[in-house]
C-alpha cells in the first residue's frame, strides 16, 4: 500500500493533468467530456465526482480490471515488482491450483504457437492469413485478437509442445489436443484458423477453430471442451477487449459469432461481445451486468436471428437488464454489415432501428398475423409474461403503460394479469425454496447483556442513514475518533478513590474496556465491525488505525475511513487554536475519549429511559404489580446512572452542552 502510488496506477489507464495539488482526467468508469476524475497523491486515492467511483490503488484496479481483491493485489505487486508470499496451500489445493495454472500455461503456449504459425510459416500465411484477409480483416485486427492457425498435419502442435517439455496429460486436459484410444496425442484444431477466448483479465481459457473448407459435413467451428478452467457458460467472447467501451458507453451490444465481434471492433464499435452461438446463460448476463444494465441484441434479420433474440429476452429481463433489439437487413449479419459500412453508418443503423422488446415482439407477431383476435390474445399473453419477470416495479409499470398504448388494451387489465403472474412466480419460487432449505439455525443471542437496547440492532439499515437511529451519531463520533487516533496512547490519571496509579493505554483499548465493562455493543453493523477489528489488531506492532482501515479490503470500510479522515487537517487546526494552554497530548486524548464514551453512554441511558417510560405507561404493566415493581426498579436504576454520568462529566470539567458532538 505504501509503494502503489495512486497517480502512477491511474496513469496507466487515464491521461492525467495537474490541477493544484491534485491531478484530473476523464473518468474511465463512465462516459464524460469534461474531466471529473480526481486523483489525490496526498491521500493516495482517486474519486470521480461524476459517478462516485474510485478509492485507493487496489480499489481502482479492482474496478477497472474487474478483479477480486487478492487478484488486484497481485496485479499491483507485479507492476511494482513486489514478491508476494502466499499462504501455504493444502496439498489438495496446491495440486488443483498448479493444475489450473499449468493448463493456463499450456493454453498460453498454444496461443503463441498458433499465432507464430499463422504469421511466420508458409502454410500459415498462404492458408490461414490469406483466409483472414479474404474475410476483410486487417493485420492489426488479427494481431489484437490473437488469431492463429493450426497446421494440417494432425500432430504438429502435439509433438512441438511435448518436445518443448509440456506434459501430455495437461495438454490433453486443456483440450487443445485429445488423446486417441491407442494413446496418441492429436491436435483438435488441425487445419483450422484459431480464435482464442480470453478471461475477463486476459488469460487464454479456450479456443475456437473455424474450418476453411466448404465441406458442409465438417463442423464449421470446433471449440475447446469444458475443463477445469473452462466453463463455457461463464465466458463471453470479446469481453476482455470490450469491457472498457461497455463501461464508457454504459451499453453492450450482443452478437452471435466470433467474426461479428471482430469485424465490429475493426469498424470502430468496441462495446460488443458474443454469446458464441448458444443461448445466453445467467452467468453470462451477470458478467455483462457488472459493466452495464443496457443490452442491445444485434442479430441477423433471418428466422434464426429472430429466434435467437427471442430466446435471450426473458432471461435478460429477469436479470434486470434493459433490452433493445436491432435486426439487420435480410441476408446481413453484424460481420458483413460492419465490413461494408462505415462506423457512422453502423451506428446510425443501430440508432434508428433500435426497438425495445415490447415493440420487437409486437412487430414480429403483428406481421405474422393481422387482426385475428386469437393471435392478438396470444401476443398480449406473451408480452405480459415477459413484463412480469422484470424485477423493478417502476420499469414494469412503465412497460405496461407502453404495452397498453401499443396494443390498445386496457392498462388495468394488463396490470392485474401481471400481478397474477407475479403471484404465481413468487409462489413457485417459494415452494422451490421450501424444498431446498434445510432447517435454519436461529442466530444465538447473548441474554446476559446487562444493557440491551431494543429494536435498533435488528433494524435493517445502510451506512448512510445515520439519522434514523439516535445512537448512530454517537457511534459515528467514536469510530471517527478511533480511525484518527485509535493507536495513540492516552494517559489515564491516577484514581485516588480506588487507589490505582496513572497508566497509559491505547485509545482503542480504553474505549473497548469502558464499553465492555457495561456490556455495550455498537448497534450500527458497519461501525461494530470496524470497532471489533480495531480492537483485535490494536496490539499488532506498527498498527495505525487510519492506514489499516484506509487499505481495508472492504471498499465500504475504506471509503468510510477516507470520508471520516479527510477533514483531519482542518479539525486539528481548530483544536489547537481552541486549547490555549499547552497540554500533554496523552492527557488531552484521555479527556476527549472519556467525553465521547460518556456521551454515548448517556445516549443509551436516554433511550432505555424512554423505553422504560413507555412500559410504565402501558396498562398491561400496571395490571401486573410484581412486574410493575421491576420496571420501576429499573427506571430508578437508570435515573441514578444518568445522574452518575452527569457527575462524571462535570468532574472532567465539561457541562452537558459540550456533548453535542
Ligand atoms: N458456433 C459453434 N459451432 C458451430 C457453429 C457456430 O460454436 N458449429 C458458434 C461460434 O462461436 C460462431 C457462432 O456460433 O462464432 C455463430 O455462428 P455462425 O454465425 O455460423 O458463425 P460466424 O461466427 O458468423 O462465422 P462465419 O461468419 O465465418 O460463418
Ligand atoms: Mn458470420
Amino acid at each position: 500500500m505504501n509503494t502503489a502510488k495512486i497517480e502512477e496506477v491511474v496513469a496507466d489507464f487515464v491521461a492525467l493533468r495537474k490541477r493544484g495539488v491534485n491531478l484530473i482526467g476523464l473518468c474511465p468508469f463512465h462516459n464524460e467530456k469534461t474531466p471529473s476524475f480526481t486523483v489525490s497523491p496526498a491521500k493516495n486515492r482517486c474519486k470521480c465526482f461524476g459517478c462516485g467511483k474510485g478509492g485507493n490503488p487496489v480499489h481502482f484496479i479492482m474496478e477497472h480490471e474487474q478483479l477480486s481483491y487478492p487478484d488486484a493485489l497481485r496485479w499491483l505487486a507485479k507492476k511494482y515488482h513486489i514478491e508476494i508470499k502466499e499462504r501455504e496451500l493444502t496439498n489438495e489445493e496446491r495440486e488443483a491450483q498448479s493444475m489450473r495454472e499449468s493448463m493456463f500455461i499450456v493454453n498460453q503456449y498454444a496461443q503463441q504457437f498458433f499465432t507464430e504459425t499463422l504469421h511466420n510459416t508458409q502454410e500459415g500465411q498462404s492458408i490461414g492469413l490469406n483466409y483472414f484477409h479474404k474475410r476483410g480483416l486487417r493485420d492489426e485486427t488479427i494481431v489484437k485478437f490473437g488469431l492463429g492457425y493450426s497446421p494440417e498435419k494432425r500432430d504438429t502442435f502435439a509433438s512441438t509442445a511435448t518436445k518443448a517439455g509440456y506434459n501430455p496429460n495437461i495438454i490433453a486436459k486443456t483440450g487443445v489436443c485429445y488423446s486417441t484410444d491407442d494413446g496418441r496425442l492429436v491436435d483438435r484444431f488441425w487445419g483450422r484458423v484459431t480464435f482464442p477466448v480470453h478471461t475477463i483479465s486476459g488469460k487464454v481459457v479456450a479456443f475456437g477453430g473455424r474450418t476453411l473448407q466448404n465441406n458442409p459435413k465438417a463442423a464449421k467451428y470446433v471449440n475447446s471442451p469444458e475443463s477445469e478452467i473452462y466453463h463455457k457458460s461463464d465466458h463471453l467472447y470479446g469481453l476482455y477487449f470490450s469491457k472498457q467501451a461497455i463501461m464508457q458507453h454504459d451499453s453492450c451490444i450482443l452478437v452471435e459469432g466470433y467474426l461479428d465481434v471482430i469485424s465490429m471492433h475493426q469498424s470502430g464499435i468496441q462495446n460488443v461481445v458474443a454469446s458464441s452461438g448458444t443461448s445466453l446463460t445467467t452467468g453470462q448476463i451477470r458478467l455483462i451486468h457488472r459493466f452495464t444494465s443496457n443490452v442491445t441484441l444485434l442479430y441477423d434479420g433471418d428466422k434464426a436471428g429472430i429466434k435467437a433474440s427471442l430466446r435471450g429476452i426473458d432471461m435478460l429481463l429477469e436479470e434486470g437488464m434493459n433490452i433493445n433489439v436491432v435486426l439487420l437487413p435480410d441476408g446481413e449479419d453484424p460481420d458483413s454489415y460492419a465490413q461494408s459500412h462505415s462506423t457512422e453508418e453502423v451506428e446510425e443503423y443501430i440508432r434508428t432501428h433500435k426497438v425495445d422488446f415490447i415493440q420487437f415482439k409486437t412487430n414480429l407477431l403483428m406481421s405474422d398475423t393481422s387482426d385475428d383476435p386469437q393471435s392478438r390474445a396470444h401476443l398480449i399473453g406473451d408480452i405480459v409474461r415477459s413484463i412480469a419477470v422484470i424485477p423493478n416495479d417502476i420499469l414494469r409499470s412503465e412497460y405496461l403503460r407502453k404495452c397498453s398504448e401499443m396494443l390498445k388494451v386496457s392498462e388495468q387489465l394488463l396490470v392485474s394479469e401481471t400481478a397474477k403472474l407475479r403471484r404465481k412466480y413468487a409462489q413457485e419460487a417459494y415452494s422451490r425454496k421450501q424444498q431446498n432449505s434445510s432447517a435454519t439455525v436461529p442466530e444465538e443471542k447473548d441474554e446476559d447483556l446487562p444493557i440491551q437496547v431494543q429494536s435498533v440492532s435488528q433494524q435493517e439499515e445502510t451506512t448512510k442513514s445515520t439519522s434514523n437511529n439516535p445512537l448512530y451519531n454517537k457511534e459515528h463520533a467514536i469510530i471517527q475518533f478511533i480511525l484518527r487516533n485509535g493507536e495513540k496512547q492516552l494517559l489515564v490519571p491516577e484514581d485516588k478513590i480506588n487507589n490505582t496509579p496513572a497508566f497509559t493505554e491505547s485509545v482503542i483499548a480504553h474505549i473497548k474496556y469502558s464499553l465492555q465493562g457495561d456490556g455495550i455493543e455498537f448497534t450500527h453493523p458497519l461501525y461494530k465491525r470496524i470497532f471489533e477489528e480495531a480492537a483485535q489488531h490494536d496490539s499488532d506492532p506498527e498498527f495505525v488505525a487510519e492506514r489499516y482501515f484506509l487499505s481495508h479490503p472492504d471498499a465500504e470500510i475504506s471509503h468510510l475511513t477516507a470520508e471520516m479522515c479527510s477533514d483531519r487537517y482542518i479539525l486539528s487546526k481548530l483544536f489547537s487554536e481552541n486549547s490555549s494552554e499547552e497540554r500533554n497530548e496523552s492527557a488531552v486524548l484521555f479527556e476527549q475519549t472519556t467525553r465521547l464514551v460518556i456521551a454515548y453512554k448517556q445516549n443509551i441511558i436516554d433511550e432505555l429511559l424512554k423505553q422504560t417510560m413507555e412500559q410504565l405507561k402501558d396498562p398491561a404493566t400496571a395490571a401486573d404489580s410484581t412486574y410493575y415493581m421491576e420496571v420501576m426498579q429499573n427506571f430508578k436504576f437508570l435515573k441514578e446512572t444518568q445522574q452518575a454520568l452527569n457527575a462524571l462529566l462535570s468532574q472532567y470539567g465539561f457541562g452537558s452542552a459540550a456533548l453535542n458532538i
